[in-house]
């Protein structure tokens, strides 16, 4: 495959030939980008030996009028390393001043980054606070090495081995598009059922696990059908969004995109129950007390089991206590291929966040614990699940 090696300005560059090596090795066509600094430490000739093609340097060189487009349409995949502090902070912020910088913003495919710096400048809450931003934008970060630095220091900071870096590049390029083809309805965040003109009830989903679960699919090539409660959040772009209020309206829609669909995920917070009959009104203070007689709302979870046909039908559960075992009863009952279980309130990741935990219930009675972390990541270990979660629904007709 075709992919770009982008070399920053540290010690470890010279590690990045390496690098260059074992991707050749590998099969691959590697272009070599390198910044500015990168070249005081080695020479672009290296790269160039290495590599079979000339190394591109400059964003201003005649030749390289627009090349940072094409090189970013033509490559599969963007690697850097070492990623230095100050490449980090640049990508996280969208500065694009030299080659590397624009060819990043220009890039659409996937992306790992190799970090290596001095343990102080790696542990600094900038640098982490930009890495934090990049792993939510789904790229891969291969966390650098423990150990005696150039610096004289020791601790994290050191280039990841390269035959790890090159083992990270290919798992990057086995899933970038492994999505394509499908057809994913996403639904997200929370309901409302209003109980007058003014007032409605709900609950505290942000959307976010639903919002990272669309924009991990588009990268991965799927199509994307995103039917979403109200939330604060951009709609992810390339998703075709349908906004809606109820649980009845969430309904309605999901049933009118369900033709093309290929893969169903509920995360949306679905409220339970609602007022069948909304007065037209607003509700005034006259009465010493209130009670709401409220009816169910329509399970479309439950629905959707029964007419999914061939699709594949992943929950959610959002749970207080009994978590593995309430998610395998929901799986049973709604039919599902999957349920992604959550740990709410104070013992959870709390809603909101853009971090979380979740359990993976699978009908093969598998279960997968994915440790707390960004819910971009989540999304990808949870679409990682497709290709098993296929074979036991065929193997089980
Ligand atoms: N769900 C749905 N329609 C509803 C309620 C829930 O489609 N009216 C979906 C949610 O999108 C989620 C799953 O069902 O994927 C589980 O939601 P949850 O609220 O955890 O479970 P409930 O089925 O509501 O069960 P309980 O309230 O008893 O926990």
């Amino acid at each position: 495959m075709k992919l770009i090696l982008g070399i920053g300005g540290g010690i470890a560059a010279y590690k990045s030939a390496e690098l260059a090596r074992i991707l050749m090795q590998n099969g691959h066509e590697v272009q070599a980008v390198m910044t500015s600094a990168a070249q005081k430490f080695v020479q672009p000739l290296t790269f160039a030996a290495l590599t079979g093609r000339r190394v591109l340097t400059d964003l201003f060189a005649l030749e390289a009028a627009i090349e940072h487009i094409s090189v970013a349409q033509e490559n599969q995949l963007l690697a850097i390393a070492p990623a230095t502090a100050d490449l980090l902070a640049k990508f996280a912020h969208g500065l694009a001043d030299d080659f590397l910088t624009t060819l990043y913003l220009a890039f659409t495919g996937p992306v790992v980054l190799a970090p290596a710096m001095n343990v102080n400048m790696w542990q600094h809450p900038a640098t982490q606070s930009n890495l934090a931003a990049l792993r939510a934008r789904g790229h891969c970060i291969v966390a650098p090495e423990s150990g005696y630095l150039a610096c004289g220091m020791t601790g994290p900071g050191r280039l990841a081995d390269p035959q790890a870096i090159a083992q990270a590049i290919e798992q990057a390029l086995s899933t970038s598009r492994d999505l394509e083809g499908e057809t994913i309805l996403i639904t997200a965040g929370p309901t409302q059922e209003p109980l007058d003109p003014v007032r409605f009830i709900s609950n505290r989903s942000s959307g976010k696990m639903g919002y990272a679960l669309a924009e991990a699919a588009i990268a991965r090539g799927a199509r994307v059908i995103l039917v979403s409660g109200p939330v604060h959040l951009e709609p992810p772009r390339g998703a075709d969004l349908i906004p809606v209020r109820t649980a009845t309206e969430m309904r309605d829609k999901v049933f009118e995109s369900l033709g093309p669909t290929t893969i169903v995920v509920k995360a949306a917070a679905v409220a339970d129950f609602h007022l069948s009959r909304v007065p037209d009104q607003k509700v005034k203070k006259t009465a010493a007390r209130l009670s709401l007689e409220l009816d169910p709302t329509p399970d479309i979870l439950a629905e959707l089991g029964r007419k999914k046909g061939d699709r594949l039908l992943i929950g959610f559960a959002a749970e207080t206590q009994n978590l593995q075992a309430e998610a395998r009863r929901k799986l049973e009952s709604k039919n599902c291929d999957m349920i992604v279980a959550n740990l709410v309130g104070t013992a959870g990741s709390g809603f909101d966040s853009d971090q979380n935990e979740a359990i993976l219930v699978l009908r093969s009675g598998d279960s997968i614990s994915l440790p707390r972390a960004p819910k971009r990541e989540i999304a990808d270990r949870i679409f990682d699940q497709i290709p098993k979660l296929r074979l036991a629904l065929q193997t089980a007709k």
